[in-house]
């Protein structure tokens, strides 16, 4: 696994979308548009286009990733995908614990704490998804819930193997929905998140973790978020899925960084 900086990750998740020529299509023009080095761009594809689009990668800044795996090496488990697979066809990174894979397919903490450690064993970068829902919002117990995941979720892994973990806050409220947390919000979360990460590892380590926003992004608030100084990056999912609107993401960071 390649070391990873802070610093402003925007990662697209395609969730379930785009066909083989689509998605082609799309990463042949997002390429060329890649030019600042001070961004980092990740992109989430279906397991179908992992393989061509890695290729189409190579020698790019573009990094290609997955969106869920298994926890076990192989074996009898239809329908499911192995880190080794992923591995093989080129991912670089998966998303795991999800607010989707959550909710739809009931994984919880002990599920998703087995994946990290199998991912971290093939040298996939894990992107641990946490979040509260809107009734624990409402309660008070965001921090808990965040709290409770983040120790579930990294339990009984060696501190020094996190350093190239990415974090992604996405309140799940605010995933898919129509307006997202408030970049304040958002950075309040991000600042427990490391004062939690510093415990449960170390604070030096803690430091080096890329945490994400995810919730809603889009082209007129990215920038708002990543002024935050907690928040290293964006998960993206709708508005990563026109080249246009995904562009308008990460161009106007490249327009700064040159000014
Ligand atoms: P959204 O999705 O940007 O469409 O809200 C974000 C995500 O699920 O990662």
């Amino acid at each position: 696994m390649n070391p990873i900086k802070r610093g402003r990750i925007i990662t697209g998740n395609w969730k379930m979308n785009k066909t083989h020529a689509q998605a082609l299509d799309f990463i042949k023009n997002l390429i060329p548009q890649l030019t600042n080095e001070a961004v980092q761009v990740f992109l989430a594809v279906p397991f179908t286009v992992i393989y061509s689009s890695s290729k189409e990668a190579v020698g790019t800044p573009l990094v290609i990733g997955a969106q869920n795996m298994n926890d076990a090496s192989e074996g009898a488990f239809t329908g499911e995908i192995a880190a080794l697979m992923l591995k093989e066809a080129g991912a670089q990174f998966v998303i795991l614990g999800h607010s989707e894979r959550r909710y739809y397919f009931h994984e919880d903490d002990a599920f998703i704490n087995r994946k990290i450690k199998r991912a971290l064993s093939m040298q996939i970068r894990p992107v641990l998804c946490i979040g509260e829902t809107l009734e624990e919002r409402e309660s008070g117990r965001t921090q808990e819930i965040i709290d409770n995941q983040l120790r579930s979720c990294l339990a009984d892994i060696p501190a020094d193997t996190l350093k190239n973990l990415i974090v992604a806050y996405e309140p799940v409220w605010a995933v898919g929905a129509l307006e997202g947390a408030t970049p304040e919000q958002a950075q309040e979360i991000h600042a427990a998140c490391r004062v939690c990460l510093s415990e449960i590892l170390n604070a030096e380590i803690a430091q080096q973790i890329v945490i994400q926003y995810g919730g809603t992004v889009n082209s007129d608030n990215a920038g708002a978020f990543l002024e935050q100084p907690d928040i290293d990056g964006l998960l993206v999912g709708r508005a990563s899925l026109s080249l246009q609107s995904f562009i308008e993401i990460i161009n106007p960071l490249n327009n700064e960084d040159e000014t």
